[in-house]
């Protein structure tokens, strides 16, 4: 059987490499589409996790990961000698930055390299994780194709970026358009048959380079427009002006603006780090990209501008930042969501720890953090300990928090998500952004 009728008559058998907020919720998909798909992962608790059906990812249905699971139709292995029998190759290992702020792709060459010793004819590899342009046919492409096998004949290669947006209820990856680029025309076509097998959109692109580049590009409109907001938020603040009603105002205009929303930073695995593949890949084409290094300047200052009007805010109450008690409420990088990588609460409550300043925080989705070296477990949030606070400092706008209870109970509240919005009783105690 081709690899084009495994793919249509769904008897293809799927592998998955890498199974984090990205790979796991595909896999699940891929499954429930009726492929066979061995997840791979070097994480042996990842691995036994998705062996006994236990989700760790909030935006996987748990009972479909067990349906799954339980059918057979999704396993897991750290062994990548599992590469062999399968049919398509999806790659969804992390891209970090290096402490320098330059691309890490290690974890996609090291995932390359194990698959050169597992190739075979009828294979379509696809790289999902997000990376610069140029990275699948400058950096898969030469490795995969020492093997021999003919790329766009035998062996059929890909870039399609995961754009899934982590808590979002109405898109997830089934619903959103998905963009595909392939080495060859015939990479192209296998491939985007693949993904017409479980996405209901595909928009095809001429070239891997294309939607690498536009994948970045969507997360630079992100951090550019964030930091524009975020600028206007420290203007606002100077002129005594509600930023939020400004915004507000301004998002009444039905054509030619899209409300973005202020905060104390930008977290999560792809604002903060995308934009710098970008920059960084730029300078080889003797380009600055000023726009992403300035956004990254402005969004990267937001927790010491926190920390700085936090300060002020005590003064004018007589007191100071050290030895002042504040009760940090949400340290994931956005609201409703597990995931507190790259997120500024942490930052911010860095810069505080070395104020000398007495941290407790509360968040649902987060039971401990550790913030330079030190551990914190989260706390309930009660009246009590509210009122206790000298300010209750909202960073992640969880909508399971007690909003009422907070403004009713805090001396001050320091709002840096407008979170307390929808409070109705008076709110001369909350200090927004
Ligand atoms: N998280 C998001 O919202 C999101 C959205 C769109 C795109 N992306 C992109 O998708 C990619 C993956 O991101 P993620 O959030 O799923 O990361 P993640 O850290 O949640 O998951 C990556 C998984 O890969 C595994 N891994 C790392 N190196 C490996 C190796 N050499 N061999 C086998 N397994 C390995 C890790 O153990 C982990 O389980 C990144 O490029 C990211 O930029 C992420």
């Amino acid at each position: 059987m081709s690899l084009l009728e495994k793919i249509t008559k769904r008897t293809a058998t799927v592998g998955i490499v890498g199974l984090g907020y990205v790979g796991l919720p595909l896999a699940v998909l891929q499954a429930r589409t009726g492929y066979r798909v061995v997840g791979i992962d070097e994480a042996a608790e990842k691995v036994e996790r998705v062996n006994r059906g236990d989700n760790y990812i909030s935006d996987v249905d748990a009972t479909e990961l067990q349906q799954v699971v339980r059918a057979g139709r999704l396993s897991a292995t750290q062994e990548f000698g599992a590469l062999r029998e399968c049919d398509v190759v999806l790659i969804c290992v992390p891209t970090p930055l290096t402490r320098n702020k330059e691309p890490d792709i290690s974890a996609i060459v090291k995932v390359t390299r194990e698959l050169t010793k597992h190739l075979h004819p009828d294979l379509l590899v696809v790289l999902e994780s997000t990376t610069y342009p140029g990275t699948t046919e400058g950096v898969l492409l030469p490795m995969l194709a020492q093997s021999g096998l003919k790329i766009g004949q035998e062996l059929y290669l890909a870039f399609s970026p995961e754009r899934v947006d982590p808590g979002n209820r109405s898109f997830k990856t089934h619903n959103t358009f998905k963009l595909v680029g392939g080495v060859t025309p015939a990479c192209l076509e296998i491939a985007r048959t693949f993904y017409e097998q479980s996405v209901v959109k595909i928009f095809p692109v001429s070239s891997p380079r294309v939607a690498e580049m536009t994948k970045v590009f969507e997360n630079v409109f992100r951090s550019v427009n964030i930091a524009l907001v975020n600028e206007l938020a420290v203007l606002c603040d100077r002129m005594g002006l509600n930023v939020y009603e400004v915004i507000d105002a301004a998002a009444t205009k039905n054509f030619g603006f899209m409300p973005f929303y202020p905060g104390p930073g930008v977290g999560g695995h792809c604002i903060p780090l995308d934009p710098y593949y970008l920059a960084w890949k730029a300078k080889e084409y003797d380009l600055h990209t000023r726009f992403i290094e300035l956004a990254g300047e402005i969004n990267e200052g937001m927790p010491y501008y926190v920390v700085a009007k936090l300060q002020r805010l005590l003064n004018r109450r007589g007191r100071c930042l050290n030895g002042a008690s504040i009760l940090v409420l949400g340290v994931t990088y956005k609201a409703e969501v597990a995931d507190p990588r790259e997120t500024p609460a942490l930052k911010v409550m860095e810069l505080l720890q070395q104020e000398g300043t007495t941290l407790a925080y509360v968040d649902p989705y987060t039971p401990a953090v550790e913030v330079a070296g030190r551990s914190y477990a989260a706390v309930p949030l009660t009246a009590q300990r509210v009122a206790q606070s000298d300010c209750a400092l909202i960073l992640t706008a969880h909508s399971a928090f007690d909003y009422e209870l907070i403004v009713r109970h805090a001396p001050l509240v320091f709002d840096t998500r407008n979170g307390t919005r929808h409070v109705v009783h008076r709110k001369e105690n909350v200090v927004l952004l």
